[in-house]
Protein backbone atom coordinates (compact mmCIF):
# COMPACT_ATOMS: atom_id res chain seq x y z
CA UNK A 1 0.00 0.00 0.00
CA UNK A 2 1.40 3.51 -0.50
CA UNK A 3 2.71 5.28 2.06
CA UNK A 4 1.97 9.36 2.48
CA UNK A 5 5.00 11.59 2.53
CA UNK A 6 3.24 14.89 3.80
CA UNK A 7 5.25 18.01 2.65
CA UNK A 8 5.47 22.09 4.42
CA UNK A 9 6.93 23.82 1.87
CA UNK A 10 8.72 27.16 2.73
CA UNK A 11 8.68 29.85 0.45
CA UNK A 12 6.78 29.60 -2.68
CA UNK A 13 8.91 31.60 -4.97
CA UNK A 14 11.20 29.93 -8.11
CA UNK A 15 12.17 26.78 -6.39
CA UNK A 16 8.52 26.52 -4.60
CA UNK A 17 7.34 26.38 -8.18
CA UNK A 18 9.37 23.82 -9.59
CA UNK A 19 9.54 21.83 -6.38
CA UNK A 20 5.55 21.75 -6.37
CA UNK A 21 5.49 20.86 -10.08
CA UNK A 22 7.78 17.82 -9.01
CA UNK A 23 5.84 16.51 -6.39
CA UNK A 24 2.86 16.34 -8.50
CA UNK A 25 4.51 14.74 -11.25
CA UNK A 26 6.27 12.02 -9.21
CA UNK A 27 3.55 9.36 -8.71
CA UNK A 28 2.59 9.81 -12.51
CA UNK A 29 5.92 8.39 -13.81
CA UNK A 30 7.33 6.18 -10.57
CA UNK A 31 6.05 3.62 -8.94
CA UNK A 32 7.06 4.38 -5.17
CA UNK A 33 6.25 3.13 -1.69
CA UNK A 34 5.58 7.00 -0.80
CA UNK A 35 3.58 9.65 -2.06
CA UNK A 36 4.35 12.99 -1.74
CA UNK A 37 0.74 14.64 -0.05
CA UNK A 38 0.71 18.49 -0.55
CA UNK A 39 0.22 19.71 3.51
CA UNK A 40 0.90 22.96 3.62
CA UNK A 41 2.86 25.97 2.02
CA UNK A 42 4.40 28.94 4.50
CA UNK A 43 4.64 32.26 3.41
CA UNK A 44 4.75 35.73 4.63
CA UNK A 45 1.86 37.22 2.38
CA UNK A 46 -1.33 35.07 3.43
CA UNK A 47 -3.32 36.31 -0.05
CA UNK A 48 -0.36 35.50 -1.91
CA UNK A 49 0.47 31.97 -0.23
CA UNK A 50 -3.44 31.03 -0.44
CA UNK A 51 -3.00 31.82 -3.83
CA UNK A 52 -0.07 29.43 -4.49
CA UNK A 53 -1.75 26.89 -2.53
CA UNK A 54 -4.89 27.23 -4.51
CA UNK A 55 -2.91 26.47 -7.82
CA UNK A 56 -0.63 23.90 -7.15
CA UNK A 57 -3.16 21.78 -4.75
CA UNK A 58 -1.82 22.72 -1.04
CA UNK A 59 -4.05 21.53 1.40
CA UNK A 60 -3.34 24.66 4.12
CA UNK A 61 -1.42 27.82 4.58
CA UNK A 62 0.82 28.73 7.42
CA UNK A 63 2.19 32.38 7.48
CA UNK A 64 4.90 31.50 10.25
CA UNK A 65 7.77 29.07 9.23
CA UNK A 66 7.41 28.08 12.73
CA UNK A 67 4.67 26.81 13.28
CA UNK A 68 4.54 24.95 9.88
CA UNK A 69 7.69 23.08 11.44
CA UNK A 70 5.37 22.50 14.56
CA UNK A 71 2.64 20.98 13.03
CA UNK A 72 2.06 16.73 13.91
CA UNK A 73 0.62 16.15 10.19
CA UNK A 74 4.19 17.12 8.53
CA UNK A 75 6.58 14.47 7.88
CA UNK A 76 9.16 16.77 5.57
CA UNK A 77 10.29 20.33 5.56
CA UNK A 78 11.22 21.38 1.98
CA UNK A 79 13.44 24.93 2.26
CA UNK A 80 12.76 27.46 -0.86
CA UNK A 81 13.39 30.65 0.75
CA UNK A 82 16.75 32.79 0.69
CA UNK A 83 20.08 31.11 1.65
CA UNK A 84 20.67 33.29 5.13
CA UNK A 85 17.38 31.57 6.18
CA UNK A 86 18.61 28.05 5.26
CA UNK A 87 19.99 27.31 8.64
CA UNK A 88 17.54 28.74 11.07
CA UNK A 89 14.69 26.89 9.59
CA UNK A 90 16.91 23.21 8.85
CA UNK A 91 17.99 23.11 12.70
CA UNK A 92 14.18 23.78 13.42
CA UNK A 93 13.06 21.13 11.59
CA UNK A 94 15.70 18.95 12.68
CA UNK A 95 14.83 19.47 16.37
CA UNK A 96 11.14 18.46 15.51
CA UNK A 97 11.81 15.04 13.65
CA UNK A 98 11.16 16.48 10.67
CA UNK A 99 12.92 14.83 7.26
CA UNK A 100 14.83 17.83 5.21
CA UNK A 101 14.64 19.02 1.55
CA UNK A 102 16.92 22.66 1.52
CA UNK A 103 17.55 24.23 -1.24
CA UNK A 104 21.30 25.02 -2.10
CA UNK A 105 23.91 26.70 -1.10
CA UNK A 106 23.46 24.33 1.69
CA UNK A 107 24.04 27.69 3.98
CA UNK A 108 25.66 31.34 4.13
CA UNK A 109 29.52 29.49 4.74
CA UNK A 110 30.92 26.58 5.78
CA UNK A 111 30.30 26.75 9.69
CA UNK A 112 26.72 27.31 9.29
CA UNK A 113 26.49 24.26 7.05
CA UNK A 114 28.73 22.07 9.70
CA UNK A 115 25.50 23.05 12.47
CA UNK A 116 23.12 21.84 10.18
CA UNK A 117 25.01 18.65 9.26
CA UNK A 118 25.19 18.35 12.94
CA UNK A 119 21.59 18.99 13.79
CA UNK A 120 20.80 16.42 11.15
CA UNK A 121 22.93 13.50 12.11
CA UNK A 122 21.90 14.18 15.76
CA UNK A 123 17.74 13.84 14.71
CA UNK A 124 18.86 11.15 12.35
CA UNK A 125 16.79 12.55 9.68
CA UNK A 126 16.29 11.95 6.36
CA UNK A 127 18.16 15.06 4.49
CA UNK A 128 18.95 16.50 0.95
CA UNK A 129 20.41 19.44 -0.93
CA UNK A 130 18.79 20.64 -4.61
CA UNK A 131 21.60 20.03 -6.35
CA UNK A 132 19.16 18.96 -9.24
CA UNK A 133 21.14 19.32 -12.09
CA UNK A 134 22.59 15.82 -10.87
CA UNK A 135 19.75 14.81 -12.25
CA UNK A 136 19.12 15.52 -15.89
CA UNK A 137 19.60 12.08 -17.46
CA UNK A 138 22.66 13.54 -19.55
CA UNK A 139 24.66 14.07 -16.95
CA UNK A 140 23.75 11.03 -14.93
CA UNK A 141 24.68 9.39 -18.18
CA UNK A 142 27.85 11.49 -18.02
CA UNK A 143 28.78 10.25 -14.77
CA UNK A 144 28.51 6.58 -15.46
CA UNK A 145 30.50 6.63 -18.35
CA UNK A 146 33.42 8.47 -16.42
CA UNK A 147 32.64 5.98 -13.52
CA UNK A 148 33.04 2.90 -16.21
CA UNK A 149 36.45 4.08 -16.94
CA UNK A 150 35.60 4.77 -20.52
CA UNK A 151 37.83 8.03 -20.59
CA UNK A 152 40.52 6.54 -18.81
CA UNK A 153 43.09 9.09 -16.70
CA UNK A 154 41.24 12.31 -16.50
CA UNK A 155 43.78 15.84 -17.52
CA UNK A 156 40.92 18.01 -17.44
CA UNK A 157 37.53 19.59 -15.77
CA UNK A 158 36.09 22.68 -17.75
CA UNK A 159 33.04 24.13 -16.17
CA UNK A 160 30.89 27.51 -16.87
CA UNK A 161 28.15 28.95 -15.59
CA UNK A 162 27.08 32.04 -17.84
CA UNK A 163 24.21 34.95 -17.44
CA UNK A 164 23.91 38.79 -18.14
CA UNK A 165 20.95 39.92 -16.00
CA UNK A 166 22.66 42.20 -13.87
CA UNK A 167 24.56 44.69 -16.12
CA UNK A 168 22.33 47.21 -16.05
CA UNK A 169 23.42 50.55 -12.91
CA UNK A 170 20.34 51.13 -11.89
CA UNK A 171 19.43 47.48 -10.93
CA UNK A 172 18.64 47.75 -7.38
CA UNK A 173 19.57 45.31 -5.00
CA UNK A 174 17.78 43.23 -1.85
CA UNK A 175 14.27 42.36 -1.36
CA UNK A 176 11.92 40.57 -3.10
CA UNK A 177 13.51 38.72 -6.14
CA UNK A 178 16.31 40.25 -5.63
CA UNK A 179 17.66 39.19 -2.89
CA UNK A 180 20.54 37.71 -4.62
CA UNK A 181 22.50 40.76 -5.33
CA UNK A 182 22.56 41.41 -1.55
CA UNK A 183 25.54 39.91 0.49
CA UNK A 184 23.65 39.84 3.76
CA UNK A 185 20.44 37.60 2.38
CA UNK A 186 22.72 35.43 -0.02
CA UNK A 187 26.31 34.95 1.58
CA UNK A 188 27.81 35.72 -1.91
CA UNK A 189 26.74 36.21 -5.34
CA UNK A 190 27.83 33.77 -8.70
CA UNK A 191 30.36 31.65 -6.23
CA UNK A 192 27.39 30.10 -3.78
CA UNK A 193 24.77 31.13 -6.80
CA UNK A 194 26.01 29.33 -10.14
CA UNK A 195 29.03 28.12 -9.28
CA UNK A 196 27.85 25.82 -6.21
CA UNK A 197 26.15 23.54 -9.00
CA UNK A 198 29.20 23.35 -11.31
CA UNK A 199 31.14 22.21 -7.70
CA UNK A 200 28.57 20.08 -7.00
CA UNK A 201 28.08 18.34 -10.21
CA UNK A 202 32.37 18.37 -10.47
CA UNK A 203 32.71 16.75 -7.16
CA UNK A 204 29.91 14.12 -7.89
CA UNK A 205 31.82 13.12 -11.17
CA UNK A 206 35.35 13.92 -10.97
CA UNK A 207 35.61 13.91 -7.15
CA UNK A 208 37.55 15.73 -4.98
CA UNK A 209 39.06 19.43 -5.07
CA UNK A 210 42.56 19.79 -3.10
CA UNK A 211 42.86 23.32 -3.61
CA UNK A 212 42.03 26.90 -5.51
CA UNK A 213 42.73 29.87 -6.91
CA UNK A 214 40.69 32.54 -7.17
CA UNK A 215 39.60 36.24 -8.27
CA UNK A 216 36.53 37.41 -8.40
CA UNK A 217 35.38 41.14 -8.67
CA UNK A 218 32.07 43.62 -8.42
CA UNK A 219 31.62 45.31 -11.96
CA UNK A 220 28.73 47.36 -10.73
CA UNK A 221 30.16 48.88 -6.66
CA UNK A 222 26.78 50.08 -5.50
CA UNK A 223 23.26 49.90 -5.97
CA UNK A 224 19.58 50.98 -4.20
CA UNK A 225 18.65 49.21 -1.58
CA UNK A 226 15.41 48.19 -1.99
CA UNK A 227 14.18 47.60 1.23
CA UNK A 228 16.38 50.25 2.70
CA UNK A 229 16.09 52.61 -0.42
CA UNK A 230 19.66 53.93 0.25
CA UNK A 231 22.50 53.39 -2.43
CA UNK A 232 24.50 50.79 -0.97
CA UNK A 233 27.84 49.35 -1.39
CA UNK A 234 27.49 45.61 -3.20
CA UNK A 235 29.19 43.29 -1.41
CA UNK A 236 28.91 40.13 -3.94
CA UNK A 237 30.96 38.62 -6.51
CA UNK A 238 29.36 39.46 -9.82
CA UNK A 239 31.94 37.59 -11.17
CA UNK A 240 34.34 34.48 -10.54
CA UNK A 241 37.03 32.48 -12.15
CA UNK A 242 39.14 30.03 -10.02
CA UNK A 243 41.28 26.99 -11.40
CA UNK A 244 42.12 24.44 -8.70
CA UNK A 245 43.63 21.08 -8.74
CA UNK A 246 41.75 17.68 -7.91
CA UNK A 247 42.48 14.53 -5.92
CA UNK A 248 42.86 12.44 -9.34
CA UNK A 249 45.87 14.49 -10.39
CA UNK A 250 43.60 16.67 -13.36
CA UNK A 251 43.49 20.51 -13.25
CA UNK A 252 40.16 22.21 -13.34
CA UNK A 253 38.81 25.62 -14.25
CA UNK A 254 35.56 27.16 -13.27
CA UNK A 255 34.20 30.52 -14.42
CA UNK A 256 31.01 32.18 -13.42
CA UNK A 257 29.80 36.06 -14.39
CA UNK A 258 26.12 37.66 -14.78
CA UNK A 259 27.72 40.00 -17.18
CA UNK A 260 28.16 37.56 -20.21
CA UNK A 261 25.60 39.46 -22.35
CA UNK A 262 23.72 37.21 -24.42
CA UNK A 263 24.06 34.16 -21.79
CA UNK A 264 20.99 33.72 -19.45
CA UNK A 265 21.93 30.33 -17.98
CA UNK A 266 25.34 28.64 -20.21
CA UNK A 267 25.50 26.03 -17.86
CA UNK A 268 28.54 23.61 -19.52
CA UNK A 269 31.08 21.34 -18.63
CA UNK A 270 33.60 19.81 -20.58
CA UNK A 271 35.64 16.50 -19.22
CA UNK A 272 38.92 15.62 -21.04
CA UNK A 273 40.44 12.10 -20.89
CA UNK A 274 43.40 10.00 -22.22
CA UNK A 275 40.96 8.11 -24.55
CA UNK A 276 37.91 10.31 -24.47
CA UNK A 277 35.81 13.87 -23.76
CA UNK A 278 32.42 14.62 -22.47
CA UNK A 279 31.09 17.47 -23.21
CA UNK A 280 27.20 19.44 -21.95
CA UNK A 281 25.31 22.30 -22.29
CA UNK A 282 22.61 23.43 -20.08
CA UNK A 283 21.18 24.97 -22.82
CA UNK A 284 20.55 21.81 -24.97
CA UNK A 285 20.39 19.55 -21.65
CA UNK A 286 19.37 16.21 -23.28
CA UNK A 287 22.35 16.21 -25.05
CA UNK A 288 25.80 14.94 -23.97
CA UNK A 289 28.64 15.24 -26.63
CA UNK A 290 31.20 12.29 -26.51
CA UNK A 291 34.43 11.72 -28.59
CA UNK A 292 35.84 8.66 -28.25
CA UNK A 293 39.78 8.08 -29.70
CA UNK A 294 39.35 4.23 -29.80
CA UNK A 295 36.96 4.71 -33.13
CA UNK A 296 37.81 3.76 -36.42
CA UNK A 297 40.18 7.40 -37.70
CA UNK A 298 37.92 7.72 -40.51
CA UNK A 299 34.61 8.07 -38.33
CA UNK A 300 36.16 9.57 -35.70
CA UNK A 301 34.70 12.62 -34.40
CA UNK A 302 32.20 14.55 -31.42
CA UNK A 303 28.76 12.42 -31.21
CA UNK A 304 26.08 14.26 -30.20
CA UNK A 305 24.06 11.63 -28.40
CA UNK A 306 20.11 12.26 -27.71
CA UNK A 307 19.88 11.14 -24.35
CA UNK A 308 16.09 9.82 -24.57
CA UNK A 309 17.07 6.10 -24.92
CA UNK A 310 14.58 4.28 -21.81
CA UNK A 311 18.77 2.45 -21.18
CA UNK A 312 19.52 5.83 -20.29
CA UNK A 313 19.25 7.13 -16.81
CA UNK A 314 15.61 8.23 -15.59
CA UNK A 315 14.41 7.74 -19.32
CA UNK A 316 12.41 4.35 -19.10
CA UNK A 317 9.92 6.30 -16.78
CA UNK A 318 9.25 8.89 -19.57
CA UNK A 319 7.64 8.61 -23.26
CA UNK A 320 9.25 6.42 -26.36
CA UNK A 321 13.20 6.86 -27.12
CA UNK A 322 13.36 9.87 -28.99
CA UNK A 323 11.70 12.35 -27.40
CA UNK A 324 13.36 14.34 -25.01
CA UNK A 325 12.18 16.05 -21.10
CA UNK A 326 13.49 18.80 -19.92
CA UNK A 327 14.43 21.18 -16.94
CA UNK A 328 11.71 20.41 -14.73
CA UNK A 329 12.13 16.85 -15.02
CA UNK A 330 15.30 17.06 -12.88
CA UNK A 331 13.27 18.13 -9.81
CA UNK A 332 11.02 15.06 -10.11
CA UNK A 333 13.62 12.89 -10.49
CA UNK A 334 15.30 14.32 -7.30
CA UNK A 335 12.20 13.62 -5.53
CA UNK A 336 11.59 10.28 -6.62
CA UNK A 337 15.25 9.39 -5.57
CA UNK A 338 14.31 10.96 -2.36
CA UNK A 339 11.50 8.51 -1.59
CA UNK A 340 13.09 6.06 -3.16
CA UNK A 341 15.74 6.39 -0.62
CA UNK A 342 13.76 6.81 2.28
CA UNK A 343 11.22 3.26 1.56
CA UNK A 344 15.05 1.93 1.57
CA UNK A 345 16.16 3.83 4.38
CA UNK A 346 19.29 4.64 2.15
CA UNK A 347 21.06 8.11 2.59
CA UNK A 348 19.82 10.67 -0.49
CA UNK A 349 22.63 12.01 -2.21
CA UNK A 350 23.47 14.75 -2.25
CA UNK A 351 23.42 14.98 1.55
CA UNK A 352 24.19 17.90 3.94
CA UNK A 353 27.40 16.57 4.07
CA UNK A 354 27.83 16.08 0.12
CA UNK A 355 26.62 19.75 -0.41
CA UNK A 356 29.01 20.48 2.68
CA UNK A 357 31.84 19.80 0.61
CA UNK A 358 30.48 22.21 -1.91
CA UNK A 359 30.46 24.59 0.18
CA UNK A 360 34.25 24.16 1.44
CA UNK A 361 35.26 24.57 -1.84
CA UNK A 362 32.90 27.61 -2.29
CA UNK A 363 34.41 29.12 0.51
CA UNK A 364 38.04 28.70 -0.35
CA UNK A 365 37.61 30.57 -3.57
CA UNK A 366 36.15 33.62 -1.81
CA UNK A 367 39.15 33.63 0.02
CA UNK A 368 41.55 32.71 -2.52
CA UNK A 369 39.85 36.07 -4.02
CA UNK A 370 40.43 38.42 -1.14
CA UNK A 371 44.07 37.30 -0.14
CA UNK A 372 45.11 36.45 -4.22
CA UNK A 373 46.58 33.36 -2.91
CA UNK A 374 46.11 29.68 -3.28
CA UNK A 375 43.48 28.04 -0.52
CA UNK A 376 43.99 24.47 0.96
CA UNK A 377 39.90 23.10 0.85
N1 LIG B 1 18.38 24.21 -7.49
C1 LIG B 1 18.41 25.26 -8.28
O1 LIG B 1 18.71 25.17 -9.46
C2 LIG B 1 18.02 26.60 -7.76
C3 LIG B 1 17.53 27.59 -8.62
C4 LIG B 1 17.11 28.80 -8.07
C5 LIG B 1 17.21 29.02 -6.71
N2 LIG B 1 17.72 28.06 -5.90
C6 LIG B 1 17.81 28.26 -4.44
O2 LIG B 1 16.48 28.22 -3.90
C7 LIG B 1 16.34 29.14 -2.83
C8 LIG B 1 15.19 30.09 -3.17
O3 LIG B 1 15.45 30.73 -4.41
P1 LIG B 1 14.27 31.20 -5.38
O4 LIG B 1 14.89 31.45 -6.71
O5 LIG B 1 13.12 30.27 -5.28
O6 LIG B 1 13.92 32.59 -4.71
P2 LIG B 1 12.60 33.43 -4.85
O7 LIG B 1 12.97 34.84 -4.50
O8 LIG B 1 11.91 33.16 -6.15
O9 LIG B 1 11.66 32.82 -3.70
C9 LIG B 1 12.01 32.94 -2.34
C10 LIG B 1 10.78 32.70 -1.51
O10 LIG B 1 11.13 32.79 -0.12
C11 LIG B 1 10.12 33.52 0.55
N3 LIG B 1 10.62 34.00 1.84
C12 LIG B 1 11.60 34.88 2.07
N4 LIG B 1 11.74 35.06 3.40
C13 LIG B 1 10.84 34.25 4.02
C14 LIG B 1 10.49 33.99 5.38
N5 LIG B 1 11.12 34.60 6.39
N6 LIG B 1 9.50 33.08 5.63
C15 LIG B 1 8.88 32.46 4.62
N7 LIG B 1 9.15 32.68 3.32
C16 LIG B 1 10.13 33.56 3.03
C17 LIG B 1 9.78 34.60 -0.45
O11 LIG B 1 8.58 35.28 -0.15
C18 LIG B 1 9.68 33.75 -1.73
O12 LIG B 1 8.45 33.08 -1.82
C19 LIG B 1 17.70 29.81 -2.69
O13 LIG B 1 18.44 29.17 -1.69
C20 LIG B 1 18.35 29.61 -4.04
O14 LIG B 1 19.76 29.62 -3.99
C21 LIG B 1 18.11 26.86 -6.40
Amino acid sequence: MTKSLNIGMIGYGFMGRTHSNAYNRVPNFFDLEYRPVLKAVCGRNAEAVQKFADTWGYESVETDWRKLVARDDIDAIDICVPNNLHKEMAIAAAEAGKMILCEKPIAMNVAEGEEMCQAAEKAGVANTVWYNYRRVPAVTLAKQIVDSGKLGRIFHYRANFLQDWTIAEDLPQGGEALWRLDAAAAGSGVTGDLLAHCIDTALWINGGITDVSAMTETFIKQREHQLTGKVEQVSIDDACTFMCHFNNGSLGLFESTRYARGHKALYTFEINGEHASIRWDLHDLHRLEYYDHADESIVRGWRNIHVTDGDQPYMDHWWVPGLQIGYEHTFVHQVADFLEGIAKGEPVRPTFRDALETQKVCDAVLASAKDRSWQQV
